[in-house]
């Protein structure tokens, strides 16, 4: 007898490690007679936070930078360029100055004075972020506001890494008062690696301030518009929502360098630039030249969802400054900046154009709302203080605006002793939606796809606001956004979605990061100053955002033998969508058997594959893991789908 248990056991082992090379094809069972529970119209979305450059030095395609010399050393980024004489020996024909009195502006204070002593000329250059691109045959906005005394032209050119020129232009006529001049220099050259130089060839002074040079080719050529191939990857990703702007940056290290929306909306010559949190936030990655310039403020954040179809969710600090840092908390009395702050947020985006902060919307060319529906109170903000905050900021949201969404935080774990006191305080509160984040390891995605098929149901819905795999651990600088690590985010992600009546929004994070210019990885899309990629990570969004149902079909089995599924009807289009992730080395011969032997279109099967793990994107190869499309057909109500070693494949099915 124990003999026979030995050996049937032994049967059951071996034919659990033969699993994946099998014969019998594996069956999928949707049961598309049973429609559940609704999806969220906004269930896969898009984290942005300025990090890695992804602001200044990215999306927002300034290409000077400390064009308003707010800096905390307001040099940084400019250079004197010195006369050099015909023995070699340099010297400097003027000086450079930064002033501040009768500025341009109190909320932008500093200018540069530039004196020039002798005639003959004196020269400065910046360099922009981390070199300045310019394209052959593409047209630049050269701008600043001058005033002066003497000079009555300041000249500018653009040079290569060789010194070639590859554009000029001027600006002239300037008078003792603060006026904006513009120019537009067409480069004839391609460079990731230009410098603007400018030139004051009469005595005397003049003052710059919000030295500009900005490309027009934007997205939607807007002025001060953002960067068009930026733009395109999160427009394809078609995201649901568009959380902004952050993360921690919403906290900043103290409260004085909190995130503040009204500084950031109006004439961008009256914006304060502040420091950027992550400028000095990792030891590995110090950047001590990354700054808030607010180019890209509320107002562009707003339009930006809008652009891309994605409902806004900006978060707004709750009084507390990042837990991690200065963990600066403002008094109870003191929180009334901060509610005003949140109902004021509300008026700019959805008030009529005759409310105070409806009218300038409506002034900076936006006269219709922006149909902002939920708000985060704080990022991720964890403790009793918290709660605290939240109590006041809830009473009063909710008592103006009951019809505006509160979303808030779980803390920065996706489970613990923090973790569960928060959701215990959550429960009892019921704020509308609950932000959980988890920076974890690739085997964690892949072993927590039930995670969310055991939550209570009537509790407050789930926002996975952050999440992505980390192959070497949290923000270490060596995590790679290979295929590894984004097979398991897919794998994770078709248990949000399965479990789309408690989840009702997802994000990967953080978004962007320049290659020169980065403080955390991993990041779904990189770019430098010329191009950019998505990460495999980043055609996951996209294949799952790009292939939501409105409602959950029942689905089995849902996760075995690294096989995960989920399956949604979606009734805009009257398609079966159904999800499989292979996450084995073996291809796996499958049934999905589509639960009534009605008449079905032919099938439009989306698959992301590599059967090496460790297969990344670039910019020589940045497609090389993508999107690729077939079709297959229905037979007696059943798909027979060979799924490749590695992949993750979406199956649209026609039923009309
Ligand atoms: O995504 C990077 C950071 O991770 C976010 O700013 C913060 O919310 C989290 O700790």
């Amino acid at each position: 007898m124990e003999i026979r248990i030995a050996l049937s056991s032994l049967v059951i082992v071996f034919a659990g490690m033969i699993s994946h090379a099998q014969t019998s094809p594996t069956i999928i069972n949707v049961d598309s007679a049973h429609p559940g529970a609704a999806i969220s119209p906004q269930m896969f979305g898009i984290f942005f936070e300025d990090i890695n450059f992804a602001a200044d030095g990215g999306l927002y395609p300034e290409l000077v930078k400390n064009r308003s010399f707010e800096f905390d050393k307001p040099l940084t980024g400019w250079h004197e360029t010195l006369a050099v004489d015909a023995g070699g020996i340099e010297s400097s024909k003027g000086e450079l100055s930064i002033r501040t009195e009768d500025p341009l502006s109190a909320t932008n204070p500093h200018y540069l004075r530039v004196i020039v002593h002798e005639p003959g000329g004196y020269a400065l250059r910046n360099n922009g972020f981390r070199g300045i691109v310019v394209e052959s045959g593409a047209e630049y906005r050269f701008s600043a506001y001058v005033r002066g005394a003497g000079p009555k032209v300041v000249r500018a050119t653009l040079t290569d890494e060789s010194g070639h020129e590859v554009g000029s232009g001027k600006l002239e006529g300037f008078t003792g008062k603060w006026q904006r001049y513009e120019t537009v220099i067409r480069a004839t050259a391609t460079t990731q690696h230009a410098q603007l130089n400018l030139f004051v060839d009469e005595t005397g002074y003049v003052d710059l301030d919000m030295v500009s040079l900005f490309p027009l080719d934007t997205w939607k050529h807007r002025p001060n518009g953002l960067r068009k191939d930026l733009v395109q990857l999160l427009y394809d990703l078609h995201p649901g929502f568009l959380r902004f702007p952050g993360g921690c940056i919403v906290e900043g290290r103290q409260l004085l360098t909190r995130y503040r929306w009204k500084t950031t909306v109006g004439d961008i010559a009256q914006r304060t630039t502040i420091i950027n949190r992550w400028n000095d936030e990792f030891d590995h990655r110090p950047t001590p030249d990354y700054f808030q310039s607010f180019g890209l403020g509320f107002y562009e954040y707003f339009q930006l969802a809008e652009d891309i179809g994605a409902r806004p969710l900006p978060i707004l600090n709750c009084g507390m400054a990042c837990q991690f840092n200065s963990n600066e908390t403002a008094n109870l009395d003191q929180l009334d900046e901060y509610i005003k702050d949140a109902l004021d947020l509300i008026e700019f985006a959805n008030g009529p154009v005759t409310s105070a902060w409806g009218k300038l919307r409506a002034q900076m060319g936006h006269p219709a709302p922006f149909h902002l529906e939920m708000i985060g109170i704080g990022n991720e903000q964890w403790g009793e203080r918290y709660i605290e905050r939240y109590k006041v900021f809830a009473a009063a949201l909710k008592a103006k605006h009951p019809e505006i969404k509160l979303v808030v935080a779980a803390g920065p774990s996706p489970a613990g002793n923090t973790f569960d006191t928060m959701w215990a305080h959550w429960r009892e509160l019921k704020p509308d939606i609950v932000d959980e984040h988890y920076y974890m390891t690739p085997e964690w995605f892949v072993s927590n796809t039930a995670r969310y098929d055991h939550y209570d149901r009537s509790g407050p819905k789930v926002f996975a606001g952050e999440f992505a795999a980390q192959t070497s651990g949290v923000a270490k600088p060596d995590n790679r956004n290979n295929w590894r690590a984004a097979i398991s985010e897919a794998a994770f992600m078709t248990g949000l979605e399965r479990n789309g009546d408690v989840v009702r929004m997802a994000s990967y994070a953080p978004l962007m990061a320049h290659v020169d210019a980065w403080q955390w990885t991993p990041d779904a899309i990189w770019f430098d100053n010329l191009r950019s990629y998505g990460t495999p990570d980043y055609y996951v969004q996209r294949l799952f955002a790009s292939n939501v149902g409105t409602n959950i079909l029942p689905v089995t089995p849902q996760a075995k033998d690294g096989l995960f599924t989920s399956a949604s009807f979606d009734e805009r289009s009257d398609e079966l969508i159904v999800k499989v992730i292979n996450d084995t080395a073996d291809a796996r011969t499958t049934e999905i058997r589509l639960g009534a032997t009605g008449r079905y279109g032919t099938v439009k099967v989306t698959t992301l594959q590599s059967a090496d793990l460790s297969a990344e994107n670039s910019f020589e190869h940045p497609t090389a893991l993508s999107l690729q499309e077939s079709t297959l057909e229905v037979n007696g109500g059943t798909i027979s789908a060979q799924l490749r070693p590695y992949s993750a494949s979406v199956y649209r099915v026609p039923t009309k």
